[in-house]
């Protein structure tokens, strides 16, 4: 909270200072023609109005955004004669909201042009969206600090589901195994919500706690885990860093069906230095996209819900940053509206600290052309594909460990 504080006075003071030089240019170019030319005052607003946006999302990116600047707060405060500077315009008064944000805001109902249209996830996501805390249920509170060598190097952050049991372990068995590897402290966590019976899925609770009983990997916060909810669960993470691994020198954060190769990605870090180090935002980037207009797809959205391009985003599959840039998202996060999806959310947080994502084509999120799939040499090159089996993640983890490998 603190940088964002001070940033945002060091906005505040870089407009004084542009006011200023606007006065002393002003001034100096009044006296030098002095009865020539008369100081003109603009006697309207000049500059735009702020029109409320037809999009629910863009709105509420409205609301914040006007909540959160330092220029309209401080005006307010002292300026009673100028009614054109008003805090807050009719359309973004937000009085009728519960303060529990965690209840259904039915007022998304009436907000939302065409909400009873909708299919049933833009609705469960719109009542919910205020919602960014839920119980976490099953912490490590500790293995961020019971490390043998210090802090991590790396952390691992997978996404998975209750059910993936083998995806995890066969994860834990090659690329996502914790303790020291190539001389690098990593630790592994897989992020959990609820898969509940709303859902229709079994109860697999007893199974999850005696994975977690042998394995003190897993997090788990009381959320139904869906699609639309992968954001919620990319902001439950964030809090969870910011308190429980804060020193955590990078972090990946990835699908459970993806391969890494963890001893690439180390390499690649080891080499880093200077800014990179700080502010290190790797993946496989995705530019000049936009909301996916065909109802069929999944990554569908209607435009009563968002208009606009997206920043550019790495792909959820799996990205690579760095701590420090961690405690900024955690930051920022707060001044952006959920998203439903999760990767496209990110890319929204980094653009609002002014940074966007790097490309590395080491990321390979397509994954790669077929005939390259079975050739050990290939991986050895990469940092991540998408997608591959539990047995696959075992086999090529074998290839890349095999000391009889050679490579040109
Ligand atoms: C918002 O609207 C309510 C009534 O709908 C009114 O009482 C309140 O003063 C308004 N707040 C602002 C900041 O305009
Ligand atoms: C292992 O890493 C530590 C720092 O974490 C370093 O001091 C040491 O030299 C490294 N050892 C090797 C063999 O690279
Ligand atoms: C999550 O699962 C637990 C145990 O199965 C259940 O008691 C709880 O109601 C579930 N939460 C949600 C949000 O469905
Ligand atoms: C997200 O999780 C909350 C809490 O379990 C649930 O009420 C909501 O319906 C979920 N949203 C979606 C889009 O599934
Ligand atoms: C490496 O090659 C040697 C000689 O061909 C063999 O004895 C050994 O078992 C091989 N090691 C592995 C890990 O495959």
């Amino acid at each position: 909270m603190a940088g964002l504080k001070r940033k945002l006075k060091f906005l505040v003071t870089l407009t004084m200072v542009n006011l200023l030089i606007f006065i002393l240019v002003f001034h100096g170019g009044g006296g030098q023609d002095k009865g020539h030319k008369k100081v003109l005052v603009p006697s309207t607003r000049f500059w735009s109005k702020l029109a409320p946006s037809q999009s629910y999302w863009n709105r509420q990116q409205q609301r914040l955004d006007l909540q959160h600047n330092p220029i309209l707060a401080s005006s307010n405060s002292n300026n009673t004669s100028h009614d054109y500077v008003r805090p807050v315009p009719d359309w973004l008064n937000d009085t009728g909201l519960n303060p529990d944000r965690c209840q259904p805001d039915y007022r998304v109902t009436t907000h939302v042009k065409d909400y009873n249209s909708l299919p049933p996830r833009f609705k469960d996501f719109l009542l919910y969206m205020r919602c960014r805390s839920y119980p976490l249920v099953v912490d490590q509170p500790d293995i961020c600090r019971n490390t043998r060598r210090g802090k991590p190097f790396l952390l691992l952050a997978v996404k998975s589901l209750a059910p993936h049991f083998d995806r995890r372990q066969a994860i834990r068995q090659s690329w996502g195994q914790a303790g020291v590897l190539a001389n690098r402290t990593v630790v592994t966590v897989f992020l959990l919500g609820n898969t509940t019976a709303v859902d229709h899925h079994p109860d697999l609770s007893e199974m999850l706690r005696y994975e977690n009983d042998h394995k003190h990997d897993i997090l788990q916060w009381d959320f139904r885990d869906s699609f639309f909810n992968l954001t919620v669960k990319e902001v439950l993470f964030q809090d969870w860093m910011t308190t429980r691994c804060p020193g955590a020198q990078f972090i990946f954060k990835g699908d459970d069906d993806v391969f890494v190769n963890t001893l690439r990605i180390l390499k690649f870090l080891k080499g880093l230095s200077g800014p990179r180090v700080r502010d290190l935002f790797v993946g496989d980037v995705i530019t000049n996209a936009g909301p996916n207009r065909d109802k069929k797809v999944k990554y569908f959205i209607p435009e009563s819900l968002f208009v606009g391009k997206y920043p550019p985003y790495a792909g959820g599959g799996g990205y690579l940053y760095s701590g420090h840039l961690a405690g900024w998202l955690h930051r920022v996060s707060q001044h952006v509206p959920l998203y439903p999806i999760d990767d496209v959310y990110t890319g929204m947080c980094l653009r609002k600290l002014g940074l966007g994502p790097e490309k590395h084509k080491g990321f390979k999120t397509f994954d790669i052309e077929e005939k390259y799939r079975r050739n050990p040499c290939v991986y050895k090159g990469l940092m991540l594909v998408h997608r591959r089996t539990p047995q696959e993640m075992i086999q090529i983890w074998a290839w890349l460990n095999d000391p009889n490998l050679t490579c040109q």
